[in-house]
């Protein structure tokens, strides 16, 4: 692979039980990070985590709830206990999997109030925690995860699709505020990819939208990782606050 200029980096990916963050955690380790992968799912962590060494990584899993600001800052310190310090955070963790699709008029209200919990202060939460470590390390990157749903305004989702669009506009926030510590913001907003959780969304998962993509066909977890490692590497040494859709140009061309 070639060198990103992240051997050695520091890495935190949350929601890396599986799906895409499973990926993210790969990639990172693939391209020499050392990576600790956090999820509320300790066997899927501890999966990951194995996965990473069995190719030679480096990888520690640290169990996290991200809406509880106590587990978060817990995992700071296991994070500085284990590596030292963070370099860079993936906040990827989100509820996602098992969302039923309904009119916005038909949401229960507890629901709405768990998606925002995870998927919006969820981010809040796990960036306020490692942010002190990415100033101690002279500066950092921060890649949310959003989705490309934000702008298609994808119908019967309305709680999920204005959490992912609260990540774009909390990234965009928290970059103008960050810009002086030299730790960057940025989002990945991916098109609908298979995964475990979005393969449960639908049955015909597999064609799902894939005639609408100027690339025609299914995206993989592995299509959003370049992006990642793109946003997280000096080679966007310039690049805050914005947004990379990565759908295959299902969107807008
Ligand atoms: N798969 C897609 O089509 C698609 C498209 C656009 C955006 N996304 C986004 O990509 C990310 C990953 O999606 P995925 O398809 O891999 O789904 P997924 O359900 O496999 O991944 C989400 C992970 O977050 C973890 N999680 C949930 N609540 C948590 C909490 N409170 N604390 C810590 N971890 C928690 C889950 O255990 C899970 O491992 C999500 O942010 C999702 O919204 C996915």
């Amino acid at each position: 692979m070639t060198d990103l200029g992240l051997q050695g980096k520091r890495v935190v990916v949350t929601g890396a039980a599986g799906g895409l963050g499973r990926g993210f955690a790969l990639g990172f380790a693939e391209a020499g990070a050392r990576v600790i992968v956090a999820d509320i799912n300790p066997d899927g962590i501890a999966e990951t985590a194995q996965m990473i060494r069995d190719a030679g990584g480096v990888a520690e899993p640290v169990t996290v709830d991200v809406t509880s600001a106590a587990s978060c800052t817990a995992l700071a310190e296991a994070a500085a206990g284990a590596f030292g310090g963070i370099d860079i955070l993936v906040n990827n963790a989100a509820i996602y999997a098992g969302l039923e699709r309904r009119s916005f008029e038909d949401i229960d209200e507890a629901v709405f109030d768990k998606v925002m919990a995870v998927n919006v202060k969820g981010v809040w939460q796990m960036s306020r925690a490692l942010t002190p470590l990415m100033r101690q390390a002279g500066g950092g990157a921060i890649v949310n995860v959003a989705s490309a749903t934000v702008f298609s305004g994808s119908p019967q989702w309305m709680h999920y699709v204005a959490s992912k669009g609260a990540v774009i506009a909390m990234t965009r926030s928290m970059a103008r505020e960050l810009g002086d510590d030299k730790i960057r913001v940025n989002v990945i907003a991916p098109g609908f990819t298979l995964t475990e959780a979005s393969l449960g969304l639908m049955e015909d998962a597999a064609s799902y939208g894939v005639s609408r993509g100027a690339l025609k066909r299914a995206s993989e977890p592995a299509d959003m990782v370049g992006g990642a490692l793109y946003l997280a590497s000096d080679l966007a040494g310039f690049v805050t606050g914005q947004t990379l859709i990565i759908d295959g140009g299902r969107q807008f061309i």
